[in-house]
């Protein structure tokens, strides 16, 4: 696996890829891999004739009281990860040469009808800066596909409206969730939870399963809402949202029936974990 920092140099590897009529499949991260990012690298190697993965820890997704100094980093593992996985190129550049003019003032990329509920309430910027680091890679790499999770679905579907909106020609693809035995979704943000809450943290998946359950029984989105934020505060976390919303726009859920997905985000300790399940109601399946 070949690793670099330079954009320049990343672009001459890639285009002598690209020459060869190689199709590129691109994997983002931010480093700190688990299992949920070796099955992008899977899927992507299934995709595209060759894998190039980036880590970035994305200053401008983070807001001015979040964990961008602490978030975990961990790059000598992570290499040792994905050449192990079959990853043909890392880019892994630093601040500076992502914002060579500073991260305070770049030119944005804003996607206002997907970007301010949600998560995007409770991290004002977030999915901004998420869209700003995903248009310049997709600019940097010019993939054919791009693999992200569906764990994070509001920012996926943030990605695919981006991708959309500036056509970007780039195939945007979803890999389900990957979770630990006990249904704890893979997360980096898994690594802040003390012993005590870890044993809690499943309960988040638990309570999702629960309200799937129940919309598919045609219970009313709003008291399903009502019933998994009361049963997560039972649980010892502190929710800061359950929605359940249509699965295509993440508009509200106005008649039963259709593809919905109920996502929750809740603080666990100093852990904020987010998890959703898709679900099918008047009709069978669920993720
Ligand atoms: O999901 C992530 O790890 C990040 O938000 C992403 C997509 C790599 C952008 O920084």
């Amino acid at each position: 696996m070949e690793i670099l920092t330079r954009i320049r140099s990343t672009r001459a590897v890639v285009d002598g890829w690209r020459r060869q009529g190689q199709r590129i499949a691109l994997v983002p991260t931010m480093g700190n891999l688990h299992a949920g990012h070796l099955a992008l690298v899977e899927e992507a190697r299934r995709r595209g004739d060759r894998v190039v993965a980036t880590i970035f820890v994305n200053p401008l997704q983070f807001g001015p009281q979040e964990d961008f100094t602490a978030y975990p980093r961990t790059l000598a593992e992570d290499q040792r990860r994905l050449s192990g996985a079959g990853v043909d190129l890392l880019f892994a550049p630093e601040v500076e040469e992502v914002y060579p003019r500073g991260s305070a003032e770049p030119s944005r990329v804003e996607v206002p009808a997907l970007a301010s509920a949600l998560c995007g309430a409770s991290r004002p910027g977030h999915f901004t800066g998420v869209a700003t680091v995903v248009a310049k890679l997709f600019n940097i790499i010019q993939p054919e596909v791009a693999l992200f999770g569906e764990k994070d679905y509001q920012q996926l579907l943030v990605i695919r409206r981006l991708t959309e909106d500036l056509c970007f020609p780039v195939e945007v693809v979803g890999v389900p969730t990957v979770r630990e035995s006990d249904g704890l979704a893979m997360s980096s943000r898994n690594a802040y939870l003390n012993s005590v809450e870890r044993q809690q943290a499943p309960e988040l998946y638990r309570s999702l399963c629960a309200a799937a359950d129940a919309l598919r029984a045609g219970r009313p989105a709003g008291r399903v809402e009502r019933e998994t934020e009361a049963a997560l505060q039972g649980a010892g976390f502190r929710p800061d949202y359950v929605a359940v919303r249509r699965a295509d726009d993440l508009g509200p859920v106005s008649e039963p029936g259709g593809e919905q997905v109920i996502l929750a985000a809740a603080w666990l300790g100093r852990a904020r974990l987010i998890d959703n399940l898709r679900v099918r109601c008047g009709g069978a399946g669920t993720q």
